[in-house]
């Protein structure tokens, strides 16, 4: 694609596969992480993509950390905003640190990330934004009010930006994974995953952060300019929407 692609989370994880299928698509590519500097070491090590670091919750450290990569790289044509947490509990016993880690972390950081990026798209006329939301977004989950919240806050912010920029060349849309085999998930209890969550999968597997990455390529290219403000669903037929 000859393009220069910025991926949050880029260097684990779902935005480890998306960091190198860009790049094996032909874009420069931008991995941010928060704060694992041996995993991020070793994704630089055995990919040669450029890795980052800065808080993607800071709109401070994004603007600088966007201007570094403009710098370094070239001017950002792609921007995936994959960087996510969860802090799960019930609602009733909620703490204002977990909700406001998810929604800072999930959700501000749509905004952080895209105002600095946003201007110089439009004077191009190119720009493709992608946010990762979740399956929680779309139908709730028990247990993750704060998560399911943010998610679903970047689908209508993915909805607004898409219309804002349609003219200018720009397209957003957000995917919408359902359980994908990353650590996230392996951190559920294995019986909780073999007898609650895999039978809801009509497939029968987990995800696996390349079925996601092939999504964002797509999403990425040229040929994906009709298609804008678009949710795609990407969850082994778990919910239909
Ligand atoms: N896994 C799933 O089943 C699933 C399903 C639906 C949606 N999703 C969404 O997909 C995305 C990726 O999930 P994953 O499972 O691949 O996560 P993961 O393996 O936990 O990796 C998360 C990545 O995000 C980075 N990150 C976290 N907080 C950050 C911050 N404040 N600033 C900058 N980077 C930060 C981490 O950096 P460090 O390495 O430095 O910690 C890491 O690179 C998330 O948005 C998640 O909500 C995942």
């Amino acid at each position: 694609m000859g393009r220069v692609a910025v991926v949050t989370g880029g260097t684990r994880g779902i935005g480890a596969a998306i960091s190198k299928a860009l790049k094996e698509a032909g874009c420069t590519v931008a991995a941010s992480y928060a704060g694992n500097d041996e995993a991020a070491e070793a994704f630089k090590q055995d990919t040669g993509i450029a890795v980052y670091k800065w808080d993607v919750g800071s709109f401070d450290a994004c603007a600088a950390g966007l201007a570094q990569v403009a710098a370094e790289l070239g001017a950002v044509d792609i921007l995936v905003n994959n960087a996510g947490i969860t802090r799960d509990g019930m609602f009733h016993r909620m703490t204002p640190e977990q909700w406001n880690a998810v929604i800072n972390t999930n959700l501000n950081s749509l905004f952080n990330m895209c105002r600095p990026v946003i201007e110089g798209m439009r004077a191009r006329k190119f720009g493709r934004i992608i946010n990762i939301s979740s399956i929680n977004g779309q139908k709730g989950q028990m247990g993750q009010a704060n998560y399911s919240a943010a998610k679903a806050g970047e689908i209508g912010f993915t909805k607004a930006l898409a219309q804002e920029n349609a003219r200018a060349g720009i397209t957003v849309n957000a995917i919408c994974p359902g359980y994908i085999n990353t650590e996230m998930v392996q951190a559920v209890p294995k019986e909780v995953l073999e007898k609650s969550i895999l039978p809801l999968i009509p497939v029968g597997r987990l995800g696996e952060p390349e079925d996601i990455a092939r999504c964002v390529v797509f999403l990425a290219s040229d040929a994906a300019s009709f298609i804008t403000g678009s949710t795609l669903t990407a969850n082994g037929g778990q919910i239909m929407v």
